[in-house]
């Protein structure tokens, strides 16, 4: 491994299994940052028979040898991180020492999750499927420049800039017929606030140039996917930051040719929480049986996952917007035992075989097609080499990576982190 940093994302609507990978990559690093998003991400780690779901601490927090950035990119909620840290310091005690936030991540206020559920509520049938974090909201206050930013805490009128800010949410609010009572919200976000004024708060950006030339390694890690990027997702129905590798940039202050390799993380089917397009969404048994066998069922807010067959041109798709060098395929012990297995190779758009993904994914327009693809019976879940895989699989493997033209580096079988095949 060179100088520099690689960067680790996800290829679809999220949830691919990026903390998992994260947490397994991390003794090769010095240094592991989470660029973008906020407690909308739901990363679940698993070893020794323990399950952790970390939403705003990066998912290297488990190792000793790695200093756990939170950049510039993310939106902190005080009192879900706090809730966050409270539950690593009883298995961690020290997790904390490793722990440096941005003075730059911008703070998600209450009043930001009331404008996110009461804009969401006027939607109707249009909502977005938020997961009510107030992510929108806060994203929307740092691009308008009124934000509030974790560095601002240490300054002596913060609590005169919180009720500027709060104030004109309460106006905005105005404009909704959406109930609500804040005392208690506020009451906590100030304890919280007071908190982590007493933590590593930092020059991330600093931090993260320093180790560059210190010969460091560095892990970016990403949250979201690239099918949910403000840009390059399916807008509207995206969260509100960029989730691809040109996030990790600016997310962290991290200069685009200090990058090295993209390890991008995708499903070996795929799913979705919320609203929105999704062209090989299975609405029967067999998107139900994906949807048990998985687990699908949201890290962050419990809500069943969408469930589908893998669509290639959707992930050619994001390989190139991210540039991706490195495939990991996750979850592929849930496709043991299914009585048929399809992957999307093209669509039918507007008369016309395509095999990229176009500006609108309206079901009317865009049709998928599928070749069919031989299934195989085995538990992998037990399995120890990738050698030891099914032959299906490494044609099903196999054939993912000609599509793409990037190879599949690993292969997960299992949601333990011993559970992690590497190919030769
Ligand atoms: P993330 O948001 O990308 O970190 O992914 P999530 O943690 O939200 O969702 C991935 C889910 O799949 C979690 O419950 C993981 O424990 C689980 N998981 C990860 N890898 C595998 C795998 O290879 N097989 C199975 N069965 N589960 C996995
Ligand atoms: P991780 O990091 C899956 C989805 C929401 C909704 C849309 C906008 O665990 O992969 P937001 O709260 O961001 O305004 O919601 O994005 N969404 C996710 N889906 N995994 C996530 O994170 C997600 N974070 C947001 O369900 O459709
Ligand atoms: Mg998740």
């Amino acid at each position: 491994m060179s100088q520099g940093a690689d960067i680790l994302l996800g290829l679809q609507w999220g949830d691919e299994g990026k903390g998992k990978i994260v947490d397994v990559l991390t003794k090769n690093y010095d240094v592991v940052a989470r660029f973008q998003g906020g407690p909308n991400a739901g990363h679940t780690l698993e070893f020794n028979n323990i399950k952790h779901v970390l939403h705003t601490i990066p998912s290297g927090i488990f190792h000793e040898n790695a200093v756990n950035v939170i950049g510039n990119g993310v939106v902190i909620d005080p009192i879900i991180f706090c809730g966050e840290i409270d539950k690593l310091l009883k298995l961690e005690p020290h997790c904390i020492d490793r722990l440096k936030i941005s003075r730059k991540a911008h703070l998600i206020l209450p009043t930001h999750k009331l404008l996110d559920a009461a804009s969401e509520a006027s939607k109707g049938k249009n909502k977005i499927g938020s997961t009510l974090k107030g992510i929108g909201p806060t994203y929307m206050d740092k691009t308008g420049r009124n934000g509030l930013r974790i560095g601002d805490i240490e300054l002596l009128d913060f609590i005169d800039r919180y009720n500027v800010l709060k104030k004109k949410h309460l106006d905005l609010l105005k404009g909704y017929e959406f109930p609500f009572d804040l005392q208690i919200a506020e009451k906590d976000w100030m304890v919280a606030i007071a908190r982590i004024k007493r933590m590593n708060l930092s020059d991330t950006d600093i931090l993260i140039q320093k180790a560059f030339h210190s010969g460091k390694k560095i892990l970016a890690e990403g949250a979201q996917g690239t099918l949910l990027d403000v840009d390059f997702g399916t807008y509207p129905y995206v969260t509100s930051s960029t989730t691809t590798a040109a996030g990790a940039c600016t997310g962290l202050g991290l200069a685009p040719n200090r990058i090295n390799e993209v390890i991008g993380i995708f499903k070996a089917y795929i799913t979705r929480v919320g609203s929105g397009p999704f062209p090989t969404e299975l609405n029967d048994d067999l998107g139900q049986n994906l949807r048990d066998k998985g687990n699908e069922y949201g890290s962050t807010t419990g809500r069943p996952r969408r469930t589908g067959w893998l669509d290639i041109p959707a992930l050619k798709y994001a390989v190139e917007i991210n540039g991706v060098t490195q495939l990991m395929m996750m979850k592929a012990d849930v496709l043991s035992g299914l009585k048929e297995l399809k992957v999307c190779t093209e669509y039918r758009y507007l008369g016309a075989t395509i095999n990229h993904l176009p500006f609108s994914l309206n079901e009317k327009l865009l049709q998928p097609v599928y070749v069919e693809m031989e299934s195989w019976e085995e538990d992998l879940t037990g399995i120890t080499s990738a050698s030891d895989l099914p032959k299906a699989l490494q044609d099903y493997t196999d054939f993912i990576e000609e599509k793409i033209g990037v190879p599949v580096v690993l292969i997960s079988v299992g949601p333990d982190r011993e559970q992690t095949l590497w190919r030769g």
